[in-house]
């Protein structure tokens, strides 16, 4: 077992929202149907897609930020505990292998505004 990166991030859960609310197809690029929506089939709150925005962030930055990552190989899905766990795919799990990624870890926070989320890459 060894740590291959870290990466942490924040967004601002307004201005995300924002942005979301903006741009036509936003959403949609950076999450996949199963993130955006909750068990019951409701839009996820904004304070838990901007923490998942930036637990993407920070998987970028765990693995050195490479071009041509796609927001969309890498989900956020949760336990029946509640704990949030990364599933990666496509781009991502290419260059995960590439580096010897064999297994994630990711922790989420939100609260005075900021969504934030840390990253481990373990090999
Ligand atoms: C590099 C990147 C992560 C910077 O993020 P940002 O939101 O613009 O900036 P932040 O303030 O969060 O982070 C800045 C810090 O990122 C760090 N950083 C820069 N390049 C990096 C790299 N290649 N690898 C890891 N960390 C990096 C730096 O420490 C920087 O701080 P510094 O300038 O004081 O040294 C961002 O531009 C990027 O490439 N995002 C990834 C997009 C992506 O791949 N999405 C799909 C993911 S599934």
């Amino acid at each position: 077992m060894s740590i291959i990166g870290v990466g942490i991030d924040v967004a601002e859960i307004d201005r995300f929202e924002a942005a979301l609310k903006r741009t036509p197809g936003l959403a949609e690029r950076l999450f996949l149907q199963s993130e955006l929506l909750l068990p019951t089939g409701e839009r996820r709150g904004s304070a838990s897609l901007a923490a998942r925005f930036a637990a993407k962030e920070a998987l970028a930055k765990a693995l050195g930020a490479p071009a041509g990552l796609l927001w969309t190989d890498a989900e956020v899905f949760v336990e029946d505990s509640g704990r949030p766990r990364l599933r990666v795919t496509g781009t991502v799990a290419a260059k995960a292998a590439e580096l010897g990624v064999r297994s994630w870890h990711v922790s989420l926070s939100h609260d005075a505004g900021v969504a934030s989320a840390v990253v481990v890459a373990e090999g």
